[in-house]
């Protein structure tokens, strides 16, 4: 497999209203062990040594908060309705990375060293990778009035973690020629028939969405002691 070190961009969907946590603030600027979602998100990316430029996507009346808050060198813009919007301007602004990575500001606890991981696969020369784990439960499918309509297999199903990585002409097409809605970058890239690669994630990399999830990053950070604390 060729091996490739092109420059690497990080674009951080921030831009949600973050409804189902319920705070105040829009959920990548809720405090977590005195830094912002968003902040940590970055931080771990910065720390993971393995990209070039990061590119944060917040809701416009932000902006400046944002930009006042992250490390120089952050690129800051606007992002849109559905998070599909806000992905798209942030790639919008990507000039010259051969690869591309995207992943939520909710998922502040990722540890750097899933990024380095992401990235290396890319640099290996694969074309579209995601972290994910199996599940535990069972998942079942359901109509609209919550009747059970199947039981997909269990050890088939996988949960998607970010960040995803992606060569930067692969996402691009992805969002140029798939229309509709997918809950990840991931889907619209299979949508073109295009082969994702699985990496195993990590449990930290969960995303903060509701109370319960805040909680339990709370308590996380509170364990892991001054190093994460702060
Ligand atoms: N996001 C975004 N632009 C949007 C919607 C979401 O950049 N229009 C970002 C969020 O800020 C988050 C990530 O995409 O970092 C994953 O989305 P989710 O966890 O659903 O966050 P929210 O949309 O903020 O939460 P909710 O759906 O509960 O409102
Ligand atoms: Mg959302």
């Amino acid at each position: 497999m060729s091996e490739n070190r092109g420059p690497v961009v990080a674009l951080v969907p921030a831009a949600g209203r973050g409804v189902r946590l319920g705070e105040s603030v829009p959920k990548a600027f809720v405090e977590l062990g005195g830094r912002s979602m968003l902040r940590r998100a970055v931080d771990g990316l910065l720390e993971s040594g393995a990209v070039d430029t990061v590119v944060v996507i917040v809701p416009e009346d932000l902006i400046d908060t944002a930009r006042a808050r992250l490390p120089d060198g952050v690129v800051v813009v606007a992002g849109g309705e559905e998070r599909a919007d806000s992905v798209r301007a942030g790639l919008s602004v990507v000039d010259g990375a051969e690869f591309v990575l995207v992943h939520d500001a909710a998922r502040a606890l990722t540890p750097p060293s899933l990024i380095a991981r992401v990235v290396a696969e890319l640099q290996a020369g694969r074309t579209a990778v995601i972290p994910v784990l199996p599940v535990s439960d069972t998942i079942k499918t359901v109509d609209v009035l919550g009747a059970v309509t199947g039981t997909p297999l269990r050890s088939e199903l996988r949960a998607v973690q970010t960040p995803q990585g992606f060569t930067t002409e692969l996402l691009r097409r992805a969002y140029r020629d798939v229309n509709g809605d997918a809950t990840d970058d991931a889907g619209l890239v299979e949508r073109l028939g295009e082969r994702v690669r699985t990496i195993v994630g990590e449990p930290e990399a969960f995303k903060i969405t509701t109370p319960w999830d805040l909680t339990l990053a709370r308590v996380l950070l509170g364990r892991s002691g001054s190093e994460q604390g702060s």
